[in-house]
């Protein structure tokens, strides 16, 4: 079993071995850990990683592991999901900085205003949001189930649906219902340009357009597919069409060519030429970070108890309704 006594010593990068996949394998057996990571990741992770997923998978496997240790590639809101979900294990991410955009988009003073501003909404609150937000929500969703779970709620009811616009924009378009939306965003999905996407599609003009709903509507006009990265994984698993246009976060490519590698995967374009639909916050993550962190058993990831149990309940009531 293990024992959170920390380790007699800081672990540097100086102290990096040679063999970092092996080292990382002897570790985890040694934490009885998992190591739970993003299709945003960068590829040495994901490969090295025990489950990769979206947003609903990663959190239905930190709900049910058996490790001692979650050691979570992905950005903070995410891991504290399964700390929420597992107050009794040793939760680490590589890099505690790794944050999101969207999630910092939604200040827990400002929401509790608007929450009490309109008393009679149940809160929606799509899991890319802090434990404080959650802690103010009725339901959590992601953008895999999002639609499925505004469905389950009786029409009469109104919803505040928060923090992404772009996401409940796309819901309310899939419901017929109206949301009352927060206006948050996220940096990454928001940077796509539509004009030079047509342009892709023009020289590409057999390949399908796949996008994840936090693009803007201007661009999801253009998709053959909408989904959660997991979503479209198994469209472009399943479809007939041989190449694909893909607009989300690049990282997930490297699943994509890895498990269809007869299939062409083309980023989407940023509105800038950089590598600026890279998310800043996973990439913070490294496979070096990675390592330490498990030798150091830090950055842990903690929240008070209160927040803790009052974040638990919206969590466990959207794993109850999407199964
Ligand atoms: P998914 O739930 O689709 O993996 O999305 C997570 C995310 O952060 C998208 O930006
Ligand atoms: Fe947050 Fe956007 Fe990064 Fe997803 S891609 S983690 S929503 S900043």
């Amino acid at each position: 079993m293990f024992t959170t006594a920390r380790p007699a010593r800081e672990f540097h990068v100086a102290d990096l071995p040679n063999d970092l996949f092996e080292s990382i394998e002897t570790l985890k057996r040694e934490l009885n850990a998992v190591i739970i990571a993003h299709y945003y990741q960068d590829p040495d992770i994901q490969d090295i990683a025990d489950y990769i997923g979206d947003s609903l998978g990663l959190s239905r496997q930190a709900a049910e592991t058996n490790a001692d240790v979650i050691v979570f590639a992905g950005v903070h809101f995410m891991a504290e999901t399964a700390k929420i979900l597992n107050p009794d294990k040793l939760v680490i991410l590589p890099d505690l900085e790794a944050g999101c955009s969207l999630a910092d988009s939604c200040p827990p003073e400002a929401f509790a205003e608007f929450k009490a501003a309109n008393p009679d909404h149940l809160v929606v609150s799509y899991i890319n949001c802090s434990a404080a937000i959650k802690a103010m929500s009725d339901i959590i969703c992601t953008s895999s189930n999002a639609v499925d779970i505004v469905n389950q709620i009786p029409r009469e009811q109104p919803i505040i649906f928060a923090p992404d616009r772009n996401l409940g924009r796309y819901v309310m378009e899939q419901t017929g219902r109206e949301l009352l939306l927060w206006e948050g965003s996220c940096i990454v999905h928001e940077n796509f340009s539509e004009k030079k996407l047509v342009q892709l599609q023009i020289e590409h003009p057999e390949a399908d357009i796949i996008a994840h709903p936090e693009c803007e509507p201007p661009l999801l006009r253009h998709a053959d597919f909408i989904g959660s990265t997991t979503a479209l994984l198994k469209y472009a698993r399943s479809s007939e069409k041989n190449s694909f246009i893909v607009a989300t976060e690049p990282g997930i490519i490297h699943q994509m060519e890895k498990s269809m590698p007869g299939k062409t995967f083309i980023a989407a374009p940023p509105t800038g030429n950089c590598a600026c639909n890279e998310c800043p916050h996973m990439r913070l993550n490294t496979l070096e970070k990675l390592y330490l962190a498990m030798k150091n058993r830090e950055p842990e990831i903690n929240l008070p108890e209160d927040i803790r149990i009052a974040a638990l309940k919206p969590i466990q009531r959207m794993l109850e309704m999407s199964r």
